[in-house]
């Protein structure tokens, strides 16, 4: 059965897949939102900490199970566990994917919205009444919503190497390239060093239990880790990867890439606010790329050029992502319960239609919806990550740390110890997986309710 199955084409295919599927919306429209709203610097000292310590041997961890397995989220844990109630940690995979897809597809639509609106050079009335008024009507952002789903499930009947790989590794070039066009002219702008300061000084005291939540939540779904994404493009990676090394350029390039995301927004947003005379609107939550952004752009030099690179690399980056979420499904469609792939994305198509379609109707008629207190947008946007991608990433260290064997577990990440890794280095992560990772993920969210 595995003879059949596709791989990633090249080493760099497979990389280019995984940075994709980690760069996206949450580096550049949730990332500086949480920066705004949680103090600047010493939120970014949190998640770094986060990134280094928890999420990397997660990483690594879940890169190893797809890759001894190859197969699909649910399939993987099936197969290694003795106790079929480990197996239950897959579905739970694969349904956080669904769930972070029905919301990330519906900001999607409103990137395609944006893009549509700035290549018209229509900044100057992209206001927050606009916007509002956008993503509250009942017609519109739910068509953006399924073009940008159509968009994902196409370049998934493609298949791996054809599909993903290829799209991915053009992509990611031009992303890279016209992230770094845009951080340029948000430094240069007058003004710009005020954010740069708010970026990278640490004020301690605007950290509390949530900040810390929301910290770790965020380096979750910034790395893709925790639902099933990871394990999924693993399964497609050829036995001779430096799993290690791969898990960490990366980290490494998601992290820099969220990084110079955020010198791309927040030193814009100061210097046009103090060009105005005005406060920075940092904290506008989820509407900062959407609301505060189109006004800087308007503010500044050549800005409706800057405002469609900024439109077009929002949506690459969020497609590339999206491409990962419903792979996971597809991948388990295909495996689990024998559909064809071009059948197994129309069913992943309709799903997440019907869940987005839901989401977005949330910001409207259905606002009175309410969930813990949230509309079901935020409540999945929430849930996937403050709970879904955490308790899955808890689920998996346990499963690692507790069921596997060590030596299965040490030798897949060291290639059956061909690989060069040192043993102190494969021991030092084992015991981050078992031990560190469980009780730190567990003190956050407990102390969530406590602090
Ligand atoms: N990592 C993506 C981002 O930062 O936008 C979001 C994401 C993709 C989350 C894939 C989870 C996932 F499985």
């Amino acid at each position: 059965e595995n003879m059949k199955r596709e791989n990633f084409g090249s080493r760099f295919g497979a990389l280019m897949a995984m940075v994709g599927s980690a760069v996206g919306l949450g580096n550049m429209w949730r990332f500086p939102y949480l920066v705004g709203k949680n103090g600047g610097a010493a939120f970014i000292l949190v998640y770094l900490l986060f990134v280094v310590f928890l999420c990397l041997p997660i990483l690594v961890s879940e890169y190893a199970l797809g890759r001894r397995t190859q197969k699909n989220a649910f399939g993987a844990f099936k197969m290694l566990s003795k106790n079929k109630s480990w197996s239950l940690i897959g579905i739970f995979a694969v349904l956080a994917a669904v769930c972070v897809l029905s919301f990330y597809c519906v900001v999607g639509g409103w990137s395609v919205k944006y893009l549509v609106e700035s290549c018209k050079f229509n900044m100057p009335i992209l206001d927050s009444s606009y916007f509002t008024g956008f993503i509250s009507s009942s017609f519109a952002p739910v068509i953006y919503t399924l073009i940008f789903l159509a968009l994902t499930g196409s370049v998934l009947v493609l298949g791996i190497q054809k599909g993903i790989e290829r799209f991915s590794k053009v992509m990611m070039l031009l992303l890279c390239l016209l992230i770094i066009l845009i951080a340029i002219r948000s430094v240069t702008l007058p003004g710009a060093m005020e954010g740069m300061k708010y970026l990278f000084v640490p004020n301690l005291n605007a950290l509390n239990g949530k900040a810390l939540l929301e910290a770790l939540g965020q380096s979750f779904f910034s790395l893709s880790i925790g639902c099933g994404t990871v394990l999924t493009y693993a399964s497609y990676v050829s036995k001779k990867e430096n799993i290690i090394t791969t898990s960490f350029m990366v980290a490494a390039f998601d992290t820099l890439f969220a990084l110079v995301a955020g010198i791309a927004i927040i030193p814009a947003v100061f210097a046009i606010a103090y060009m105005n005379g005005a406060t920075p609107e940092i904290g506008a939550g989820p509407g900062l790329v959407f609301i505060t952004l189109p006004s800087v752009f308007n503010a500044m030099p050549m800005g409706n050029i800057v405002a469609i690179l900024f439109f077009v690399t929002l949506l690459i980056a969020a497609i590339t992502s999206a491409i990962s979420l419903m792979e996971t499904f597809v991948t388990y469609e295909i495996e689990e319960w024998k559909l064809s792939r071009t059948k197994s994305v129309l069913l992943a198509f309709a799903i997440c239609s019907v869940l987005g379609i839901i989401c977005s109707l949330s910001q409207g008629v259905l606002s009175n919806v309410r969930l813990f207190g949230y509309n079901i947008f935020d409540f999945f946007d929430k849930l996937s990550a403050n709970v879904l991608m955490t308790g899955g990433g808890l689920l998996l260290v346990l499963f690692v740390g507790w069921s596997m064997k060590k030596e299965d577990y040490i030798d897949e990440l060291s290639n059956g110890h061909t690989n060069g890794v040192p043993v102190w280095l494969l021991t030092t992560i084992y015991y981050l997986v078992k031990f560190v990772a469980p009780i730190t993920i567990i003190a956050v969210m407990l102390g969530n309710f406590i602090l």
